[in-house]
C-alpha cells in the first residue's frame, strides 16, 4: 500500500496528528497537501507534546516530510516551527513545493476584516490569513514560494498586491499603511532561509512512488470544512477531501491506494455554523464534561471547541466524497464514565417534515438529529487505558465494542485503528497500512 491518504471525517481536530505519527513509523515520506497554519496537529509521545501547524506530523518519526503545492505557507510560522524542532534535536528532512502560496501580513489583516464584515455569515476563522491567501491564488494574484527566491518577480507582484490591498483596507476602514519595501525586504529574507528546502515536489513524490516508497498524505481540517463539499460558507478555503491530496501534492488519483478517515468518537467544532448534534441547552453539562476531559480547546487558537454527539450522517457523507476505506477512531477514552451515549443516524428536516440520511449541505440548520442511544462504558485512568491498549481489542469494555459495532454496521467500512488515549502507546492497531 504505497500511497495512503489520512483525512479528517468531521469538522477537524479528529486526531489526524496522532494517527499520522502512528502510521508514519512505517512510512518513508509524509506530505501535507492543503491548508496552512490554521491546522493544529498534536502528537504526544510519552510526556512530550508537539503541536504542528505546517510541518507534517511524520517529522518526529524522522521521516522525509513535504509541504505540497496545495498548501499556503506563512514563512515566519514555518521558520519558527523549523527552529523549534532543531532546538529539540530533531532531524529536519523537509521539502517545500516552489508552487505553494505565501501568506503575507495583509492576508491576516484582511481575514479579520472580512470576518467582521460578513457578520452572521462569518466562519469564525483562525485569522491566519488562509482565506485571503487562497483568494489571491485563485484570482492569480498569488505570490508563491518560488517568488520569494526572485526579487524581480516578488517586487512586480507585491507592487500590484500592495496597491490593491491598500484600497481594500480603506474599504474596510482599516488605517494600516502597507509598506511595500519593508515587505520585500522581510520576505526575501524568509526566502533565503527557506531556499535549501524548496523543491519541485511533484517530481520527488512521483519518483518515490515509482520506487515503491511508502507515502502518507496528511490532511488538515475535516470533510465538513471542505471548500467544495463542506457546509459553505462555514468552511475553510481548501479541499480537505482525499481528492485534495492529488491536486495538492501532484499525484494522479489512481496512485492513491487507500484512504483513512480519522473520526472522533463524538465530535467537536471550532468556529461558527450549524452542528445538528451539538450538545447544548439542558445537556450542556455533558458537553462541558467532555470538553474538559478531552481538552477540547483549539490547538491553534485556544478557543473552546463546541462539542457534539457522533454524527454518522456526516461521517457517511465524508466516506462517500473521499471514498474512505477504513476509519481510525479516536478519543473513546474521553467518553468513559458517561452512562448513555447518543449516535445520530438520520436527520429530520424541519420544514419538510422529512427524515433523511443524506447530508443536507445547504440546510443543515434546519435539521434535527435522530438518535439511537447506546450504553456507555466505565471511566478509567490513562494508565488503565494504556494497559488495555497493550492487551488489544479483546480487552476493551464490552459496551465500547457495542458502540464500535453499531458504527461499523452503519458506515459499512472497517476500523483500522482504535485510539484510547493521546499517546502513541494508547493505540490498538487493527489494520496495517504498510
Ligand atoms: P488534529 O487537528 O486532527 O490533529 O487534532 P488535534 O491535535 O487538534 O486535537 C486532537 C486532540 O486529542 C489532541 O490534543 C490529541 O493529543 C488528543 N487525542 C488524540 N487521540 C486521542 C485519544 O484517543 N484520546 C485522548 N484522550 N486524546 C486524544
Ligand atoms: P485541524 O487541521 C478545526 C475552521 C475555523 C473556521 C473555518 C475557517 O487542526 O483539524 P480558516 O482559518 O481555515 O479560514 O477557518 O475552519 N478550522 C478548523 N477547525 N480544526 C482545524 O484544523 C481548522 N482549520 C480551520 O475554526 O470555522
Ligand atoms: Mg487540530
Amino acid at each position: 500500500m504505497p500511497a495512503v491518504v489520512i483525512i479528517g471525517s468531521q469538522w477537524g481536530d479528529e486526531g489526524k496528528g496522532k494517527i499520522t505519527d502512528y502510521y508514519a513509523e512505517k512510512a518513508d515520506i509524509v506530505v501535507r497537501f492543503q491548508g496552512g497554519n490554521n491546522a493544529g496537529h498534536t502528537v504526544v509521545i510519552g510526556e512530550e507534546t508537539y503541536k504542528f501547524h505546517l510541518i507534517p506530523s511524520g517529522t518526529i518519526q524522522n521521516k522525509q516530510v513535504i509541504i505540497g503545492n496545495g498548501c499556503v505557507i506563512d514563512p515566519k510560522v514555518l521558520l519558527q516551527e523549523i527552529e523549534l524542532l532543531k532546538s529539540k534535536n530533531f532531524k529536519i528532512d523537509l521539502k517545500i513545493s516552489s508552487n505553494a502560496h505565501v501568506i503575507f501580513p495583509y492576508h491576516n489583516l484582511l481575514d479579520g476584516l472580512e470576518e467582521k464584515f460578513k457578520g452572521k455569515l462569518s466562519a469564525g476563522t483562525t485569522k491566519r490569513g488562509i482565506g485571503p491567501c487562497y483568494q489571491d491564488k485563485i484570482a492569480r494574484f498569488g505570490i508563491k514560494i518560488f517568488d520569494l527566491l526572485h526579487e524581480d518577480i516578488l517586487r512586480t507582484k507585491l507592487e500590484q498586491n500592495v496597491m490593491l490591498k491598500q484600497k481594500l483596507l480603506e474599504i474596510y476602514k482599516d488605517k494600516t499603511i502597507l509598506n511595500k519595501e519593508k515587505l520585500i525586504h522581510e520576505f526575501l529574507e524568509y526566502g533565503e532561509k527557506l531556499r535549501p528546502y524548496v523543491n519541485e515536489t511533484p517530481y520527488f513524490i512521483n519518483k518515490a512512488l515509482d520506487e515503491h516508497k511508502k507515502i502518507l498524505f496528511e490532511g488538515a481540517q475535516g470533510a465538513l470544512l471542505s471548500i467544495d463539499h463542506g457546509i459553505y460558507p462555514r468552511t475553510t478555503s481548501s479541499n480537505t477531501c482525499s481528492g485534495g491530496a492529488c491536486t495538492g501534492a501532484g499525484v494522479g488519483p489512481t496512485r492513491i491506494n487507500k484512504v483513512i478517515g480519522v473520526m472522533k468518537a463524538y465530535l467537536s467544532r471550532v468556529g461558527t455554523g450549524p452542528v445538528p448534534t451539538e450538545i447544548i441547552g439542558e445537556n450542556e453539562e455533558i458537553a462541558n464534561h467532555i470538553r474538559e476531559k478531552g481538552h477540547e480547546y483549539g490547538t491553534t487558537t485556544g478557543r473552546p471547541r463546541r462539542i457534539g454527539w457522533l454524527d454518522l450522517v456526516a461521517v457517511k457523507y465524508a466516506r462517500m466524497i473521499s471514498n474512505i476505506d477504513a476509519i481510525a477512531i479516536t478519543k473513546l477514552d474521553t467518553l468513559g464514565g458517561l452512562e448513555k451515549l447518543k449516535i445520530c443516524i438520520a436527520y429530520m428536516i424541519e420544514n419538510e417534515k422529512k427524515e433523511t440520511d443524506i447530508m443536507p449541505t445547504n440546510m443543515l440548520e434546519n435539521c434535527e438529529p435522530i438518535y439511537i442511544e447506546m450504553q456507555g462504558w466505565e471511566d478509567k485512568s490513562p494508565d488503565e487505558w494504556n494497559k488495555i491498549a497493550e492487551k488489544g481489542y479483546g480487552a476493551i469494555p464490552e459496551n465500547m465494542k457495542g458502540y464500535l459495532n453499531k458504527i461499523q454496521d452503519y458506515l459499512k467500512i472497517p476500523f483500522c485503528l482504535i485510539s484510547i488515549g493521546p499517546r502513541r502507546a494508547d493505540t490498538i492497531q487493527l489494520q496495517k497500512i504498510f
